[in-house]
């Protein structure tokens, strides 16, 4: 049986590690379609992660403001959400760049140069290629990062930048397609 956590008119504080995002607002839209979201669901609280997801999509990165937004749509505490923050790697927790390259390291990737292909990256931005997540260039124009399989293991190495699929990812490849970003 899930206990549910009443809000109190003073919610506890969260650890102060996330980024505040000064800036943050949820559309009209996106809460429109968050409140239907919740509707599927036999208790708010199971939608936790949903929300989180739809939050990140729409706004980059998942803020301390983010965190407690979710909190009272759900009637949890902050701490509820912040603790689904900190445990699941695929949140993020700072801001990414305009162009987001993801590159696969699951085996295959790994077999046909994932990490060199990285490294590459890394270099070309001035990135620490044996940092830990996602990483941003100093201009904030480009964030570099590992991921897991992104499906396509028979034309390693794969990478995406934003929503666009490359697949043989030579470093040649790879400075072409940073090339085409402006
Ligand atoms: S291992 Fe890279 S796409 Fe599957």
């Amino acid at each position: 049986m899930n206990v549910i956590i009443p809000p109190t008119a003073n919610a506890q504080p969260i650890p102060d590690t996330l980024q505040s995002d000064p800036k943050f607002a949820v559309p009209k839209a996106l809460e429109a379609e968050i409140d239907e979201l919740i509707t599927h669901y036999p208790q708010k609280r199971s939608a936790s992660l949903m929300l989180l997801h739809a939050l990140q999509e729409n706004l980059g990165f998942i803020s301390k403001e983010a965190v407690e937004w979710i909190a009272k749509k759900l009637e949890l505490q902050p701490i509820n959400i912040y603790e689904l923050v900190t445990f699941y790697p695929m949140f993020r927790q700072k801001p990414i760049g305009k162009y987001h390259l993801k590159v696969c390291r699951t085996l295959s990737c790994a077999l046909g140069g994932a990490h060199e292909l990285h490294k590459h990256l890394c270099q070309k931005f001035g990135l620490d290629a044996h940092g830990h997540g996602a990483q941003t260039s100093k201009d904030g124009k480009y964030t570099v990062e590992f991921v897991e399989c992104l499906a396509s293991c028979g034309t390693a190495p794969v990478l995406m930048c934003n929503e666009d699929f490359h697949e043989g990812v030579s470093h040649g490849k790879a400075d072409q397609i940073v090339g085409n970003c402006k």
